[in-house]
């Protein structure tokens, strides 16, 4: 069965380690690299392409500064814009990236207008939204990588208190890629434990702190950028389970109609990923401090979408 084509819009850090994992898993039959700045682009993709036969990769990878190439893409991962500096937050970023992101948006829906575009670019909430209005494609077709990450980074941080293996933890995040993300503890589980029961309160809000930080801490270390490998291997998580038709249930930035009591913005929830995209929001009774958190979050983006004045 053809796995089909996936266009990687962005060869900086994240969109350089998208190519480099879609490439070692093996899910695309054709993948394109695409940016602005000529060669880097084309030197990147063609030093991803000799890992092939190490890694079993069977496809085509070209890199390319022209949309021309994109042509027909199934899925289109947009990763292109600027990176967070220390002491930046996501929202410093949004004024420029919406512009690139629109510009690349125009570019995609002329040559792949039946794609499904995965949106990675930060402040994500706001550019999942950017990308939606300035494509007018329907809500299924446009969605924002940020739970899987988040939600990776709380399954690994409680597997290291609980001293088990990270994949044997399931997790999820719901809300804002930001400072008011909502990792539940209540549907944390080991082995479908919960983890309320393996932690003490004060374990599990340090965890839950250090996750909602998660992002920050790395780019205080790192000082001229953010985190890439593992955001570029979320947003091909994704785009697996769209190309392959997995129906992955994943936590991502979708558009709510009423779904948790919100519409209107796109926000990290529960959704089924297959080959029409968002097939399905996966939507489940919340508390009420749950639901309190969760309008923080919807505040919070609310705000960021005003400010890109769309
Ligand atoms: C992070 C950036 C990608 O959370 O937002 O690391």
């Amino acid at each position: 069965m053809p796995k089909g084509k996936l266009t990687i819009v962005g060869s900086g850090a994240v969109g350089t380690s998208a190519a480099h994992w879609a490439v070692s898993r093996n899910i695309a039959d054709e993948i394109v690299l695409v940016d602005v700045i000529e060669g880097i682009p084309q030197g990147k993709a063609l030093d991803i392409s000799q890992s092939a036969p190490l890694c079993g990769f069977t496809g085509k990878i070209v890199g390319t500064c022209s949309y021309e190439d994109t042509r027909e893409s199934n899925v289109v991962i947009i990763t292109a814009g600027l990176a967070r500096k220390p002491g930046m937050s996501r929202d410093d970023l949004l004024q420029k990236n919406v512009e690139i992101v629109k510009k690349v948006t125009e570019n995609i829906v002329k040559f792949s207008p039946d794609t499904i575009i995965i949106v990675v670019t930060n402040p994500i909430d706001a550019m999942v939204y950017t990308v939606f209005k300035v494509s007018g494609f329907p809500k299924n077709r446009v969605v924002g990588m940020a739970g899987v990450l988040d939600s990776s980074r709380y399954r690994t941080f409680l597997a290291q208190a609980l001293g088990v293996a990270p994949k044997d933890v399931t997790a999820l995040v719901m809300g804002i890629h930001g400072d008011n993300m909502l990792p539940l503890t209540r549907l944390a589980s080991v082995a479908g434990i919960p983890v309320e029961d393996l932690l003490s309160k004060k374990e599990l809000e340090e965890i839950v702190h250090r996750t909602k930080f998660g992002g920050g801490e790395i780019v205080e270390h790192l000082k001229t950028g953010s985190a890439f490998t593992t955001p570029g291997l979320c947003a091909i998580e994704m785009a697996q389970s769209i190309l392959l038709d997995e129906k992955r249930v994943l936590p991502c930035a979708a558009y709510l109609e009423g779904e948790f009591g919100i519409s209107g913005v796109f926000l990290g929830v529960p959704v089924v990923l297959g080959r029409k995209g968002v097939e399905r929001i996966v939507e489940f009774p919340l508390t009420q401090e749950e639901r309190d958190a969760l309008s923080k979050s919807v505040e919070a983006v609310k705000k960021q979408v005003e400010a890109t004045g769309l």
